[in-house]
Formats: C-alpha cells, structure tokens, sequence
C-alpha cells in the first residue's frame, strides 16, 4: 500500500519507522522548505481535516500523524474499542496536500522496556486532568516522542480539545521543544455539536440530545453578555445539560490560559463542558468574549 513518493499524483508516503520520518523530515527542512505536523489518533472526520488543509496551505510539507496511544487511556476507557479505520483515513487526506502519513506501531513509539514519562502540571490539573487520571502525562508523553520523530517547524492542535492546547504549549515551553504551535478553530456539524471521532459511539436518540452540550455554550454567551455572575451561568449550563439527560462531569467558566477561576469577571474567560450519554464521554467548549 506504500507509495513511492508523496505527491499530489501518488498520494501521501507512508512511513511506519520514526527514523525514516525523521531523515525525511530534517531533509526536507534542509532544503530550505517549510513543515508542517498533524498528530491524530486516527478515525479522520471534518476537524482534522481542516487542520490537514491549514497545514498544506501554510507549509511546503505535510506529515499527519496517526496512533492510538495507549498510554493516554485509562482503565475501563475506549482503548480497545477506539475505531481503527487507516485505509479511510487515507483517503480522508487525499488530494489534502500530505507529504506522509506517519503510522507506528506501538513498540515503535514504546520499545521494549520503555521507562520514560513526560509529566506536566500547571493547565494539566484540573478538568480532564482530574477525571482521568494519566491522560496527560500520556498526552504530553506521546506528544513529546512524536515530536522527536517528527522536527516540524509547526504543529496543528485543535481548540476542540482546549485543555490538551494548552498542556502541549506548556511542555514545549518548558522543555524548550524547537516546534511553533497552531491552535486551530472547532469544526462542528449543523446542529453545533463538535465534530469527534467519538460520536460514531452515539445511539440515534443520544446523538439527538448532544447538541444539549453546544446549547449550554450558546446559553453560557448570551448569559455571559447579560451579565450574569459565573455561578449564575454555570448553574444553568448545568441545568440544562441534565434536562437533556446529559450526566456532567463538568460545565465551567474559567480562565482560558490557567483554566483557574476566572481574575476578572470581564476578560480571558472560556465556558468548557464534558459531559456522558450512555457510554460515551464528550466535551467542547467557548472562549467567551471580553464584555462590557
Ligand atoms: P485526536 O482526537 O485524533 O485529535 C487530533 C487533533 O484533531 C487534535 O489536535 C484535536 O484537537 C483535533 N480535533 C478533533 N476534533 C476537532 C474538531 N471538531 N475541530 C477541530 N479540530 C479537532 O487529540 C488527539 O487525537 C490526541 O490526544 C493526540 C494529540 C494525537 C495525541 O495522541
């Protein structure tokens, strides 16, 4: 299935070997040319490729990443059931402007006797970080090795997963990692839910109420410019993720750098939600607007 060259004519080259990638790579930059890096765990919908396509345009060169990796599941999460789906995907970035897709195997990521963990606090603490205990060490982990694999100029994150921007941003800073950053914006169906390779898990009648999670966003702005106080808001983010018979895990207002409660009322704030129908977890969020 590998083809020879990436073109636009033979499509992306794949690549499984992180040394391979990283000789093409450091090549390419060599001669001058500019690249660009997509990290995914695969199951490529609309959200991804839109960050494909801001890479294409922007850089000479395109490598997508795609590995399901298990270090930033839990016990009892989707691991096993997460959709593999590299064929599809394969033809989701085609035309896109992909030089290579870059798809390990896992001991290729983390060979035998593998002992080193990347470990972030700070944005890492709370939310996610709370639920799901591990998740961003393997996050920034992952992140981190794919990063030496792959010496991008610049990485494309989604804000979909805005918690995850700013843990990646922090361990670039801290580590000192010779890569730029680029948060891109959350693409979403018509009906405003986030798109997300976990809403293939979703029940026809439990699809229909997710968009209760969009809404409590929408309603979290129009609060939020009325000038309502944050419990006020949060309180009715809540109320109305429950009577749509989403269970919340959360739905705040916060600082969109600290993810901290907010030091203004006014400024820097963010409306982040994660929420479960049946077995399947989501979140999403809204930077909100400086108000009057
Ligand atoms: P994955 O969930 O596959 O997402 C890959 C990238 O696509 C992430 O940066 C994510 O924020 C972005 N993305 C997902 N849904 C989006 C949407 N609706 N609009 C815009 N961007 C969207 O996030 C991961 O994989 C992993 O944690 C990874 C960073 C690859 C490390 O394993």
């Amino acid at each position: 299935m590998a083809h020879v060259r990436g073109d636009e004519a033979n499509g992306p080259m794949i690549i499984t070997d992180p040394q391979h990638m990283h000789r093409d790579v450091l090549a390419a930059r060599s001669r001058g040319r500019r690249v660009g890096f997509v990290p995914t765990m695969g199951a490529l919908h609309a959200g991804h490729v839109s960050l494909v396509k801001r890479a294409a345009a922007e850089c000479d060169d395109t490598v997508v990443s795609i590995f399901v990796n298990p270090t930033q599941f839990g016990p009892g999460e989707d691991f096993t059931r997460y959709p593999r789906t590299l064929d599809a995907d394969i033809a989701a970035v085609a035309g896109c402007g992909v030089t290579w897709i870059f798809a390990p195997a896992a001991d290729a990521i983390y060979p035998n006797g593998w002992a080193t963990r990347v470990v972030v606090d700070g944005p890492a603490r709370r939310f996610e970080g709370e639920l799901r205990p591990g998740h961003f060490s393997g996050v920034a982990t992952v992140v981190c090795r794919l990063f030496m694999a792959v010496p991008a100029d610049v990485a494309y994150f989604g804000a979909k997963d805005w918690q995850q921007t700013l843990v990646v941003k922090r361990m670039v800073r801290d580590l000192g990692v010779p890569v730029e950053i680029a948060v891109c914006p959350t693409i979403r169906e018509p009906d405003g839910l986030a798109m997300s390779s976990r809403n293939a898990y979703l029940l026809a009648d439990e699809r229909s109420r997710a968009t209760a999670i969009h809404e409590s966003l929408m309603l979290a702005e129009r609060a939020w410019f009325a000038g309502d106080d944050i419990a006020a808001i949060e309180h009715a983010m809540r109320s109305h993720l429950a009577a749509r018979g989403v269970a919340v895990d959360y739905a705040a207002i916060v600082d969109r750098e600290s993810l901290e409660p907010l030091s203004s009322p006014v400024a820097n704030a963010i409306a982040i939600i994660a929420g479960r129908l049946g077995t399947t977890r989501l979140i999403d969020n809204h930077p909100l607007p400086t108000r009057g």
